[in-house]
C-alpha cells in the first residue's frame, strides 16, 4: 500500500474591489445573469458568465422544469450555447453566482459534478485551461485555475473518440 496526495490551489479574494477589471467585469456578468434564472421550484437562481478569447461574454442561467432532471445548471447552458453556436471558440474564463430569497448566501457556491465534466471536455478540446471564479455575491470569491484542481480523478478516456 503506497498513501498518496494531491495538492489542489485556487486563490481567495474578500471581495470584487481585489479582482482585476476582467474578473470584476466577469463576476458582475453572472450577477446579471440572475436575471432570467427559471427556477421556481428550488428559488435557487444561479448565473454564469463565460469569458471567450475574442473578447466576448456568454451568460447562462438555471433552467427548471416540473419534470426535475429535465431542468439544467446555469453553467452548462451557458457552455452548451459556445458548443452550439460557436464550437471552436476557446474559453477562457467563467464565473458564476447564486442568489436566493430563502437564506442568505454567505460563501461562494461551488458548481456540481456534471458541470466539472462539461467545463472539463471543454478544456480537454481547446487544450487550454479554464479559470473558474466562484462569485459570492458581497463576499468571498474563489478562482481556481483549472478544471483540474476542481476533479483531480476526473473521467478521461480518449480510445472513446477514436
Ligand atoms: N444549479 C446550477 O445552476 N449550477 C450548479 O452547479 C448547481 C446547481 C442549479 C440547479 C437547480 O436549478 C438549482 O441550482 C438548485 O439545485
Amino acid at each position: 500500500m503506497e498513501e498518496r496526495n494531491f495538492t489542489i490551489s485556487y486563490q481567495s479574494f474578500e471581495g470584487l474591489e481585489e479582482l482585476n477589471e476582467k474578473d470584476k467585469l466577469l463576476c458582475l456578468k453572472a450577477e446579471e445573469a440572475l436575471k432570467t434564472s427559471y427556477s421556481p421550484y428550488s428559488r435557487f437562481k444561479v448565473g454564469a458568465a463565460v469569458k471567450l478569447k475574442d473578447g466576448r461574454i456568454i451568460l447562462g442561467s438555471n433552467q427548471e422544469n416540473v419534470a426535475y432532471p429535465s431542468g439544467l445548471c446555469a453553467e452548462r447552458v451557458a457552455l452548451f450555447r459556445i458548443g452550439s453556436e460557436d464550437p471552436n471558440a476557446v474559453i477562457e474564463s467563467i464565473a458564476i453566482t447564486a442568489k436566493t430569497d430563502n437564506f442568505v448566501i454567505d460563501k461562494p457556491v461551488t458548481c456540481c459534478g456534471g458541470c466539472l465534466q462539461v467545463m472539463a471536455e471543454f478544456e480537454q478540446q481547446q487544450k487550454q485551461e479554464i479559470e473558474v471564479l466562484f462569485y459570492c455575491i458581497n463576499g468571498e470569491i474563489l478562482k481556481v485555475k483549472g478544471i483540474k484542481n476542481l476533479v483531480p480523478f476526473l473521467f478521461k478516456e480518449s480510445r472513446l473518440s477514436v
